[in-house]
């Protein structure tokens, strides 16, 4: 068996991706550090990494994303939040939110500028007066160069199964792939995603064109600031 993805609707991969990444806590503090009180709309929720500790922490959650498979997965936790299954680039909650985020390079899913905006707009919808709008994005100046393959195991939480993850990154001028191998045995999982590079200009002009403007700007989840050399790039944007 040897299918291929582009998105992760699939219930291995989305059980794969919750074995990997379930307990990586590393962006936490700088949302906890950074949130205005209220709700929290996240937005590519996945699993419901990050979305279920913010639960945690008190917070009310919603969490959105487009694959059924990885909402299925989220919906296995306990913890109170809402989930739901939508394009962060298409829709309507009809509710306003004190805090929407787009963690671990989220709006980079989205195929184009036009997507990009049509996402900002929703964002724009849904946050309340005083509302903060944070991104956490590539630094488009570090993620150059192409890798080789890197492999790790992983256990499957369900069969038990270890799998081994092979990842190879190609990087282009506007778009970075990402070529993702799972292998167990006779079973293998292609997986490929396709993401924007997008840089400060651009995300600039497209939150201004949106409605928000950068109010804060940062390089990693420690707040330091931000320079062409730094881990991450981290926005927070608030309504004009
Ligand atoms: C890296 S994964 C999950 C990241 C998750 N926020 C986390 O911090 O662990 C990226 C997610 O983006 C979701 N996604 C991609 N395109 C989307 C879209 N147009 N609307 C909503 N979710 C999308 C995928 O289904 C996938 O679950």
């Amino acid at each position: 068996m040897s299918p291929s993805r582009r998105d992760y609707d699939d219930h291995l991969l989305a059980r794969l991706y919750d074995a990997e990444y379930d307990e990586i806590d590393a962006d936490l503090s700088f949302y906890l550090d950074h949130l205005e009180p209220g709700s929290v709309l996240e937005l590519a929720c996945g699993t419901g990494r990050l979305a279920v500790s913010l639960s945690r922490q008190g917070r009310q959650v919603v969490g959105l994303d487009a694959a059924p498979a990885m909402i299925a997965r989220a919906r296995q936790h306990p913890e109170p939040v809402e989930w739901v299954v939508a394009d962060m680039a298409n829709f309507s909650l009809e509710r306003t939110f004190g805090n929407i985020v787009i963690p671990f390079s989220g709006l980079a899913f989205l195929p184009n500028t036009e997507t990009q905006l049509r996402c900002l707009a929703c964002c724009r919808q849904h946050l309340s007066s005083n509302g903060l709008l944070i991104l956490d994005l590539m630094n488009p100046e570090t993620s150059t160069g192409d890798s080789n393959p890197l492999d790790r195991t992983i256990k499957d939480p369900l069969t038990e199964q270890i799998f081994t993850k092979t990842t190879q990154v190609k990087s282009g001028l506007e778009k970075i792939e990402i070529f993702y191998t799972y292998t167990s045995g006779a079973i293998q999982l292609n997986h490929t995603l396709n993401l924007c590079r997008i840089s400060l200009a651009q995300i600039t002009e497209a939150l201004e064109i949106s409605g928000f403007f950068i109010h804060e700007t940062y390089g990693d989840y420690r707040s330091n600031p931000y320079t062409s050399r730094s881990p991450r790039l981290l926005l927070i944007a608030i309504a004009m």
